[in-house]
């Protein structure tokens, strides 16, 4: 791993080799997160206001549902439950608009790479994510049969940074949460990470994912022997 590429907040000692991955899929696997970003916009600006880059970080990683309820906070709003609902599916029907044509192209790079070698190496490999659009753009790349387990917004009843997406995966790889490393692009996902007791890697600004045991800035170049050069050289 070069110098510089990555930062260790890492206080977590003596865990097991790494034999589960669990990916987010907004802004980890995919370029989806301007998106969404894009979508909560056009409808924080129908409401009179607006949603700046740093509000958006706070929601990354969270579910429809509460995405909105923080959306409405910031306006001082609120709503009958049927209008929030109205206005959860208006923001997907934006959302899903903008992925229609999606393809391998709306691929990160380097996610590729790695989710193909952690298969072809034999370890486990899962997704949790707090969409429920998942199916369609796990599809839509070509990825979905790589995945073990696919743990999405369809299977949970907690938002990040409530760890149960990734404590569901990793009961379905059969794996503890010491045994799995998990890829985040959120603050709210790298809290949930930790919360749960697995090994944050934090996959975009330092500053932003400061929470994360390790930050990389992408995951290109990334494979499973840099991983575990990078957590292993920091713990031991
Ligand atoms: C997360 C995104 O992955 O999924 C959030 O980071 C999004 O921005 C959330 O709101 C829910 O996604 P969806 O596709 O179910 O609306
Ligand atoms: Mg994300």
């Amino acid at each position: 791993m070069q110098r510089g590429v990555v930062e260790s907040t890492s206080t977590k000692d003596n865990m097991s080799m790494v034999k589960g991955y669990i990916f987010d899929l907004d802004g980890v696997i995919v370029d989806t997160a301007n998106y969404h970003y894009d979508a909560w916009r056009k409808l924080a600006n129908s409401l009179g206001f607006d949603i700046t880059e740093e509000q958006n970080e706070n929601l990354k990683g969270v579910s429809r549902k509460e995405s909105l309820e923080y959306i409405l906070r910031l306006g001082n709003l609120n709503f009958s439950d049927d209008k929030k609902s109205e206005m959860a599916e208006l923001k997907n029907t934006w959302y899903v608009a903008s992925i229609r044509n999606m393809d391998k192209s709306e691929l990160l790079p380097g996610s590729e790479n790695l989710i193909e070698e952690i298969k072809e190496k034999g370890l486990k490999l899962s997704l949790g994510s707090a969409s429920k659009n998942s199916v369609r753009i796990l599809k839509a790349t070509g990825l979905i049969d790589f995945f073990d387990a696919i743990i999405d917004g369809t299977k949970t009843t907690e938002s990040k940074p409530h760890p149960q997406v990734f404590l569901l995966g990793a009961e379905a790889l059969n794996l503890n949460p010491e045994d799995c490393i998990v890829f985040e692009d959120s603050i709210n996902g790298v809290k949930a990470a930790n919360i749960g007791g697995f090994r944050s890697i934090g996959v975009g600004d330092k500053n932003i994912l400061s929470e994360a045991d390790f930050v990389i800035p992408s995951l290109d170049g990334i494979s499973v022997d840099k991983l575990n050069a990078l957590i292993y050289q920091n713990n031991n």
